[in-house]
């Protein structure tokens, strides 16, 4: 493994995850704690819960995965951390612990935008990735269409008007009674049903306006489940497919747009349903475009992909590196 060596934290929703990454991709060692169980009872993330349990757990990770990669401060080149968006507790609880460890060790601080982080993670994976292209950032939060033209440069073509995909998926699976976390419950109910049983809206499909709008998919799964006339499995079959098909039909659109990009990327959460990939892929070679996704580990929240993205910024910089300021301020 050769180049920098960057610490990465990310603490902005419910996973606390640590990674030291090497600049030539290399995840040296990470280590990543799910609070699933902490907020199952409340059928989604609870704050001030998220921002307990990582202050709880990432001193001790951090320990961990130091000493398993057998490095010190000393042997780390900067220490990059989730700056936001996200809750802001558990931002808080990071970027203040990368702070802290950048100034006792005299290192430099990367305050990382979290969607960045899922920007350039496909980069980490596919090391062949060049810029620019279009990226699909479909998680529990967000759901965009970017064009990625180099490190610090996104273009954004699209955004939901309303819920991300992955909050749609959440809300579907708790309509369903499938429990939290909901997008890989409904993707496996999902494979026992049909999905053209259920006749679901795919808002905004069509519209000459770039945007995405869940709102109304999830208030008709809640009508479908009320009326009884359908399975479970054929409801999150079609709210599925009518997921997809608003992805689809966007994505297309933000393509006539841009005119030929030279590949498709998807990244974020919900990036992990198959269902999803295959139809990106189609698209994808349709439009003679490459198309890359990270593995399902760099698709959910984590920390490689936090180093990675100041790894990014520090090849880009070279020798006019300088970090961000230690009073750099976490952002909700
Ligand atoms: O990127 P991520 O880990 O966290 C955010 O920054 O939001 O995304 C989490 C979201 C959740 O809404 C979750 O239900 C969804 O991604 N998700 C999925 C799948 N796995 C995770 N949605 C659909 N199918 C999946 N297999
Ligand atoms: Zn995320």
């Amino acid at each position: 493994a050769i180049g920098p060596l960057v610490l990465g934290i990310e603490s902005s929703c419910d996973e606390t995850a640590v990674a030291l990454v090497r600049g030539d991709g290399t995840i040296v060692a990470q280590a990543i704690a799910s609070q699933e169980a902490e907020h199952a009872p409340y059928g989604g993330v609870v704050p001030e819960i998220a921002a307990r349990a990582h202050a709880e757990r990432l001193a001790p990770m951090i320990a961990k995965v130091m000493g398993e990669a057998d490095v010190s401060l000393d042997d780390v080149d900067a220490i990059a951390a989730t700056a936001g968006p996200g809750l802001i507790g558990g931002v808080m609880v990071g970027l203040v612990s990368a702070k802290a460890l950048a100034m006792a060790s005299d290192k430099p601080l990367l305050a990382v935008n979290h969607l960045e982080g899922h920007a350039l993670s496909p980069r980490l994976a596919d090391r062949d990735l060049a810029f620019p292209y279009l990226l699909l950032l479909v998680s529990g939060g967000h759901c965009q269409i970017l064009a990625v033209e180099g490190v610090g440069q996104y273009r954004r073509l699209a955004t939901t008007i309303d819920d991300a995909l992955g909050e749609a998926f959440d809300k579907t699976a708790k309509i369903l009674g499938l429990g939290y976390p909901g997008g890989p419950a409904v993707e496996r109910l999902a494979l026992e049903g049909d999905p053209r049983a259920v006749p679901l809206p795919r808002p905004l499909k069509g519209s000459a306006e770039p945007h995405f709008s869940f709102a109304g998919l999830k208030s008709a799964v809640l009508r479908a489940v009320q009326s009884g006339a359908y399975s479970p499995a054929d409801i999150a079959a079609s709210f599925q497919q009518a997921a997809v098909d608003c992805l689809i039909d966007r994505l297309t659109r933000a393509l006539r747009e841009t005119g030929p990009m030279p590949a498709l990327v998807v990244a974020g959460g919900v990036a992990a349903n198959k269902t999803v990939r295959a139809a990106l892929e189609t698209l994808a070679g349709e439009h003679a475009m490459r198309f890359s996704a990270p593995p399902l580990a760099l698709c959910t929240d984590n920390a490689a992909m936090i180093a990675w993205a100041g790894l990014e910024r520090i090849a880009r910089d070279g020798d006019d590196f300088a970090g961000d300021p230690l009073d750099f301020v976490a952002r909700p």
